[in-house]
């Protein structure tokens, strides 16, 4: 029946210009993102093509599986960024972070001060999808205290919070910003990260949206978000990610 269709939108129009992706995975061969300079242009060019383009790339920091250096990402920054002038792309911008696994070795990086930021003081972390580190707590004051702002990633795909929005208001007055992975609003994560990701959107919890592009299968799902219906939902997000400009 027509009258249930959704009103679907071209991704043109739902990201505003100047909008900067704060969260995926492009840097070629050091995580489980793009796996060669060919993937990383490929993607970069598939999300331009959906009005993207303002990228600060966050490649995992994960202790011996991706232990990746500030040097190591910002070479291969520079292999990105060397290979858009040579296909003569200046329509994109893109800076490196890293998205920091909330473990010992970021504790460690956070004691020598040797922390990539999304912009000034902001900080992309995330922690395990199966349990919260026991010293969370003590790590964000402590990211707060060297004048880091925590911003975690995707707050809504930790299961282990799915049975009380009090985890979710508790990490917020403890100094965190959230950012809404934005497939979560897709069935990618399954439906109970769907559902708590619109709940969080109802409680206005969230600041600042990311694709987490790993792979042209998610910018394929991507597509997904494309309503008149999620535009309303998340225009406020879409222009708070701006600041990152
Ligand atoms: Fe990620």
């Amino acid at each position: 029946m027509l009258f249930f269709k959704k009103k679907r939108i071209d991704l043109k129009e739902l990201f505003p210009k100047g909008f900067v992706d704060i969260h995926s995975h492009l840097l070629p061969g050091i995580d489980d993102g793009a796996k060669d300079i060919n993937q990383s242009i490929d993607l970069i060019k598939k999300m331009r093509s959906y009005g993207i383009k303002n990228f600060i790339t966050t490649p995992h920091v994960l202790g011996d599986v991706y232990p990746n250096s500030s040097i190591l990402i910002k070479e291969k920054l520079n292999v990105v960024q060397e290979a858009l002038e040579k296909q003569q792309i200046k329509d994109i911008t893109i800076r490196a972070a890293a998205e920091y696994m909330m473990d010992e070795q970021f504790v460690s990086l956070l004691e020598k001060k040797d922390i990539l930021t999304l912009k000034d003081n902001y900080v992309l972390v995330e922690m395990s999808y199966f349990s919260a580190p026991f010293n969370l707590f003590e790590i964000l004051f402590e990211l707060q205290l060297k004048g880091y702002k925590p911003v975690l990633a995707h707050p809504e795909r930790y299961n282990f919070y799915h049975n009380d929005l009090d985890h979710f208001y508790k990490l917020k007055k403890a100094g965190c910003l959230f950012q809404l992975n934005l497939l979560s609003l897709t069935k990618q994560y399954g439906t109970q990260v769907q559902k708590t990701s619109s709940k969080l959107l109802q409680e206005n919890l969230y600041d600042f949206v990311g694709t987490d592009t790993h792979h042209s299968m998610h910018l394929e799902l991507l597509q997904e978000i494309g309503t008149e219906k999620i535009q309303q939902s998340i225009a406020h997000l879409l222009e708070n990610n701006k600041m990152f400009l």
